[in-house]
């Protein structure tokens, strides 16, 4: 982000959103091929993005490329244990230092201190500083250090994940997440590991996949298999660049002050089975992510632990302790979060432009896309698993490219993959008037073209549909 003040956001402001007003916003963002090339020299060098686990970078030398549009960034950790980022491109005549062929999720190795160039040979440290040029002489030994070493880019670290940032100018990472990244700062998750992650290549621009996980608006037309266990509505909310959403209820009995995320109660007349239940389909059908086996197992203890009539509220608070315990025996232990803090943090977060983070106190489901090649009907759709382990008992991970099918991400996630390229078909129709999202329900989509609009130059701006 620019050190630009909110004024600049185009045509709607936060209050704007935060009064819940009528909007609707063009499709261009979707399907233009122009809107893309643009996204390249607008948006993508322009923001922070995460890259990846600290935890995939542990050693000196280990290093890797995170490539998004036009552009590959080289991710290393330096002999002293800092991260340094670069472009990777060699200043001579423009070779990728390191080779990103087409179709590769990323590059990875280890062991470096230095980067040798391919094509003529020159080299460069850990620093980026080049430390040869063929025949320099041929220069008239004119050439100067600033000239022949590698663009830098900024690297900085927050939750356990990298980011980087090619614009020197902009605010620092902590200011950038703001208030979203002090609500999810409770929640560690930083010591959380790899349960899985996935990816592929999937037919829609990367915005109408991240949309799909950005509100629970969706559960009632796409996973009503859910609906037996509970409700889904939901708020959502602008955080300014970022947004989050988190569950509502229309029956006052079961509003929890205990969470208003995805450790919730489940809904009719005994909550000691329906919590169970719940958690246990919403653990199995979303590929053993959002909860964890020592969540499912203490809710299934729950008929036998408590008397019938217990409330929804002393349920979830007994689940909870309960669990907790259970982790705290085999070394897993919960970071204090203090209430007000539990109830702000909601269900899933967005953090602009492409991470989504469902998070909960030992485990976070989190997706991220990015645009494929240069087809804004394509996306490189990624969702991982994140969870607390006892310490070195984490299990051993890598991206496995998967084919977006119920058997490798589970029933929820091919229901969503289900509903999203269709939606990318159907924003090309000549019949269709333009988006009306849920300015409720689906706050968080608005809020990401009201910053995309902003980086892209008013483009794409949400505009209101009523006057006053
Ligand atoms: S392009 Fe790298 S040394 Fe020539
Ligand atoms: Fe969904």
């Amino acid at each position: 982000m620019s050190r630009t003040s909110s004024r600049d956001f185009a045509n709607i402001s936060a209050r704007d959103m935060d009064e819940e007003r009528l909007v609707t916003y063009p499709t261009d963002a979707f399907l233009s091929r122009e809107y893309l090339e643009a996204e390249k020299k607008l948006l993508w060098p322009k923001v922070w993005q995460v890259v990846e686990r600290e935890t995939d970078l542990p050693n000196p030398g280990d290093w890797l490329t995170y490539n998004v549009a036009d552009e590959s960034i080289i991710v290393l950790r330096k002999q002293d244990g800092s991260l340094k980022a670069f472009h990777n491109v060699c200043p001579h005549r423009g070779r990728q230092l390191i080779s990103t062929p087409d179709g590769v999720h990323s590059v990875r190795g280890s062991g470096r201190k230095k980067f040798v160039c391919g094509f003529h040979g020159w080299i460069y440290d850990e620093e980026g500083k080049n430390l040869r040029v063929l025949d320099p002489q041929d220069w008239q030994n004119k050439l100067t250090p600033e000239q022949t070493c590698l663009s830098e880019v900024r690297v900085d670290t927050w939750g356990g994940f990298i980011y980087i940032n090619m614009d020197r100018d902009s605010v620092s990472l902590k200011e950038y997440l703001g208030r979203a990244g002090e609500i999810l700062g409770h929640y560690d998750l930083d010591k959380m590991r790899y349960k899985w992650r996935q990816w592929a290549v999937y037919p829609c621009n990367w915005k109408t996949a991240l949309e799909a996980f950005l509100e629970p608006y969706h559960v009632e037309g796409t996973h009503t298999q859910l609906l037996r266990y509970q409700d889904f509505y939901a708020y959502s909310k602008q955080y300014g660049m970022h947004g989050v959403s988190g569950f509502d209820t229309r029956d006052p009995e079961y509003q929890m002050k205990e969470s208003g995320g995805v450790v919730r109660a489940g809904k009719g007349g005994d909550p000691r089975v329906s919590t169970y239940e719940l958690v246990r389909e919403n653990y199995e059908t979303i590929n053993f992510a959002g909860s964890t086996e020592t969540l499912v197992k203490a809710a299934s203890r729950l008929a036998d632990e408590l008397p019938a009539g217990t409330s929804p509220q002393e349920v979830v608070a007994h689940w909870l302790a309960s669990a907790k315990k259970d982790d705290a025996a085999r070394g897993v232990v919960w970071p204090e979060i203090p209430p007000e803090i539990m109830k702000e943090s909601g269900l899933a977060w967005s953090l602009f432009p492409n991470q989504n983070i469902l998070h909960g106190v030992t485990f976070a489901l989190c997706y991220r896309v990015r645009p494929w090649g240069d087809d804004p009907d394509k996306c490189l759709f990624e969702a991982y698993a994140l969870e607390r382990y006892p310490d070195g008992d984490e299990p051993e991970t890598e991206w496995v490219q998967a084919e977006p099918t119920a058997e490798k991400w589970g029933r929820v996630l091919a229901q969503d993959f289900g509903n999203m390229e269709f939606v990318q078909k159907g924003m090309k129709s000549s019949g269709f008037r333009g988006p009306l999202p849920n300015p409720h329900q689906e706050q968080k989509v608005i809020n990401l073209h009201r910053n995309l609009a902003h980086f892209m130059g008013g483009r794409g701006a949400p505009k209101r549909l009523e006057r006053g």
